[in-house]
């Protein structure tokens, strides 16, 4: 082993991930402080509070940063409230339609909230999906063309974790220059060549990354658990543990 070169690295990845979950139980406060572009109103629909009220073209979106990951999952409870009209509503991930599902006036079982004169009908959506990107921004839209008094929607249920997470090591501060990914069950064990010398690391806040070196810091074990934008200049590990 070259003196100065870092002897250990192991990768603990914690589960869950969960980057962001609204409005799940019946917490008012969490409902109301969602965050989202349109508030919206908070109110019980059959025994689950739901945010809603939302009409017309109105687009109900947020935007989250996103950690290194293979695998991400949102998922989220609609509810389609009285009287649509073969009406379409989509889910947009960062700009792209991944979602779109059209529902007619008497669509749903039972009235659960609304007029009464129409059925209602939560429906259940999950999406998997892995993005190049740092941030995610997830946009809800209906085509109604009506008022409360006839048609909406609204939501509640929203969860985004990340289901594989990784750590991304780069060649330069501030997450430039080539990468180097390892994801949790890589199978890169005990013998992983990394080809650079690391300058800085990307990672999720559930991620314990762990780096010994006998000249780094008296051979003390480095314990990280945040994104580091930029480490001193030190060679980097010849032996990768994954766990
Ligand atoms: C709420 O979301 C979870 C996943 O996060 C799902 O398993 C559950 O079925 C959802 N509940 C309702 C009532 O849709
Ligand atoms: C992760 O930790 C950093 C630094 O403490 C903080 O700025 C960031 O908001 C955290 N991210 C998440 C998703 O919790």
């Amino acid at each position: 082993m070259p003196l100065g070169s870092i002897s250990f690295i192991q990768i603990l990845f914690l589960q869950p991930i969960i980057l962001y979950q609204n409005c799940i139980d019946q917490n008012r406060n969490d409902c109301e402080n969602h965050g989202w572009s349109l508030p919206g109103n908070v109110f019980d629909c059959s025994g689950n509070l739901i945010i809603g009220n939302y009409i017309l073209d109105q687009i109900v979106e947020k935007t989250f940063e996103i950690p290194p990951h293979q695998l991400l999952r949102f998922s989220v409870t609609f509810y389609k409230i009285d009287s649509w009209d073969s009406e379409g509503f989509e889910v947009s991930a960062n700009d792209n339609i991944i979602f779109k599902k059209i529902l007619a006036d008497q669509d749903g079982n039972q009235n659960l909230c609304g007029k009464t004169t129409w059925k209602d009908m939560p429906f259940y959506y999950e999406k998997e999906m892995k993005i190049s990107e740092f941030e995610l921004k997830i946009k809800f839209q209906n085509h109604l063309d009506q008022g409360l008094d006839d048609e909406q929607w609204g939501f509640r249920n929203f969860t985004l974790e990340i289901l594989i997470p990784c750590v991304d090591f780069y060649e330069e501060c501030n997450y430039q220059g080539q990468l180097f990914q390892i994801c949790q069950g890589d199978k890169t064990q005990f013998q992983s060549e990394i080809p650079f010398e690391i300058r800085s690391i990307r990672m999720n806040n559930n991620t314990v990354l762990k780096l010994r070196g006998p000249q780094y810091s008296g051979g003390n074990t480095q314990q990280y658990t945040t994104s580091q934008p930029c480490l001193d200049s030190y060679k980097f590990p010849k032996v990768v543990q994954i766990e």
